[in-house]
């Protein structure tokens, strides 16, 4: 028995990394799933897991393209129970003062707008259905500073103050909302292929498990907070980061 039996799950940014292991690990665990992505990338995702998936072309900044997402969730498979906001950009390492105006607009348009505008857009479906689960991918640069990446930090320091704030104001709605916040994680943004395929690089990082994660190993939180095992959990964003935050 799979522990998203009978579930109906969007992962964004399934293309690639964290959302494409993701989107598999819901799939195994039983879930149907809608691969969201604006890469293209989200077909191959979806043609991977068959017949309890598909692919819908996504950009996540866009509240039409998102309204769509979810009302494609629902046609195809009847209810939403599960969001996983997990598309994102990154962007240069670079004193604040030189970030470019217009690249501030689009990283503040994916990492931010587009999490706000899914929880905002998915309410209804997951009201409909008598509840859900939220889960967004904010990042360990939410919840400290790292010189040269203000403006991403912001983003996701964003996301963490929504996943709280959204907690509130979904609960008695049945719907609970969380973030998880990955350290460092080999991954499209890390310079990875998409599907995964090239070995993480064995190199020693400077924090207490020396290692890039896995986009596996945010899936089994995402797993975890997507689920049922996290029933009494909300409001949270959960570091899964081999040790960064806690030095
Ligand atoms: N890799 C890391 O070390 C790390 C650390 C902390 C947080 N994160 C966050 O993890 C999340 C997943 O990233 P990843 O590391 O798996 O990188 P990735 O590049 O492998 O995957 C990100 C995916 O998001 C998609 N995407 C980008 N803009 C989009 C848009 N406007 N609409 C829809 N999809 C879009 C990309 O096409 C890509 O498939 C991001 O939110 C990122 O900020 C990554």
């Amino acid at each position: 028995m799979g522990k998203l039996d009978g579930k109906v799950a969007i992962v964004t940014g399934a293309g690639s990394g964290m959302g494409r292991a993701s989107a598999l690990l819901f799939a195994e665990e039983g879930a149907k799933v809608v691969c969201a992505d604006v890469s293209g990338h989200e077909k191959s995702t979806a043609a991977e897991i068959g017949g309890n998936a598909m692919a819908v072309h996504t950009d996540v900044s866009s509240a039409t393209d998102i309204k769509n997402m979810i009302d494609t969730a629902v046609t195809s498979f009847g209810k939403l129970d599960i969001l996983f906001n997990n598309a994102g950009i990154s962007g240069p390492h670079q004193p604040l003062e030189e970030t470019d105006d217009d690249f501030l607009d689009t990283l503040y348009g994916v990492n931010l707008k587009g999490v706000f505008l899914g929880i905002k857009y998915a309410v209804p479906a997951l009201r409909a259905n008598g509840g859900g689960s939220i889960v967004s991918t904010a990042s360990a640069m939410g919840l400290v500073g790292r010189k040269g990446l203000a403006a991403y930090g912001a983003t996701k320091g964003g996301v963490v103050a929504l996943t709280m704030a959204a907690a509130l104001d979904l609960a008695d709605d049945n719907i609970r909302v969380n973030a998880i916040c990955p350290g460092m994680v080999y991954t499209g943004l890390a310079g990875a292929d998409a599907e995964g395929k090239n070995p993480v690089p064995d190199v020693e990082l400077p924090y207490a498990m020396k290692r890039f994660g896995r986009a596996r190993e945010i899936a089994t939180a995402a797993l975890f907070l997507a689920g049922d095992d996290s029933s009494f959990v909300t409001g949270v964003a959960l570091p899964v980061d081999g040790g960064y935050l806690a030095e």
